[in-house]
């Protein structure tokens, strides 16, 4: 069931979405060779804790971490580590999730680690464009297979794969909710879009093909063929006057 937020509601995602949009700001500042992605994690942590919120993801399954870390072929859910340094050339998305007064926000962004090659830098350049053609389809009376085709078009006439085992979703009081929002076409039309609806669309876009892999930790995603991989996400609401993008 998708659950409707008032605009109260709406109110107090707007002030996830602000810790959440600082932490990326933040911590994507920090992103620069030489630096562990366990260094972005504690920063994280500590942005969200001296907001009064908590980190949503923490805990979530057994996560243990407060943002998702994960570098060139990694697609989603690399967990931080003080091992894993950042080099120059490497690209890294960082999630990340806050709770406050009951609600969640939840967003990631590609960074480039110092100088990126240009095919890197259009990769992570085609993965935002892509969120925002999808955000631009959240409008009420579309259908989630608006954002879906959106988001695949555009993807797919830079020449990327949109990953498929791995989807966008319902946020609200809890981190997932219903409906899930895949970013290709399933050939299903998926639910009508409402007013009050509050959306996470998270293009995940491979410069290779787009099969993935858990690896043994049995939570980071890799591309099956180790091609580079670039993720965006965007908590939004969809509101009588079109999508109001909250993170
Ligand atoms: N943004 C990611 C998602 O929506 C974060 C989940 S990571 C987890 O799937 F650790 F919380 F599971
Ligand atoms: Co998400």
């Amino acid at each position: 069931m998708i659950e409707i937020k008032t605009p109260e509601e709406i109110g107090k995602m707007v002030e996830c979405g602000r810790i959440v949009h600082r932490v990326l700001e933040e911590t994507g500042a920090a992103v620069r060779p030489g630096v562990s992605t366990l260094d972005l994690d504690a920063l994280a942590e500590r942005i969200i804790r001296s907001e009064g919120a908590e980190p949503s993801f923490k805990g979530y399954y057994g996560y243990p971490a407060t943002i998702c870390a994960s570098v060139n072929h990694e697609v989603v859910h690399g967990i931080p580590r003080k091992d894993k340094v950042l080099q120059e050339g490497d690209i890294i998305s960082i999630d990340v999730g806050a709770k406050k007064c009951g609600f969640h926000g939840d967003a990631a962004r590609t960074f480039p680690v110092g100088k990126i090659s240009a095919d890197a830098a259009r990769l992570i350049d085609t993965c935002r464009r892509s969120l925002e053609a999808g955000v631009a389809q959240a409008v009420a009376r579309n259908r989630v297979s608006d954002i879906s085709k959106a988001v695949q078009t555009l993807a797919e006439s830079a020449g990327y794969s949109v990953v498929r085992e791995w989807v966008g979703h319902g946020v609200g009081r809890n981190l997932h909710e219903d409906p899930q929002i895949p970013n290709f076409d399933n050939g299903k039309k998926g639910p009508v879009l409402e007013p009050g609806m509050t959306l996470a669309i998270e293009p995940m876009i491979n410069v290779g093909a787009f099969k993935t892999e858990v690896l043994e930790d049995r939570w980071t995603v890799v591309t099956a063929d180790r091609k580079l991989s670039a993720h965006f996400e965007d908590s939004i609401a969809v509101t009588a006057d079109g999508p109001k993008v909250l993170t």
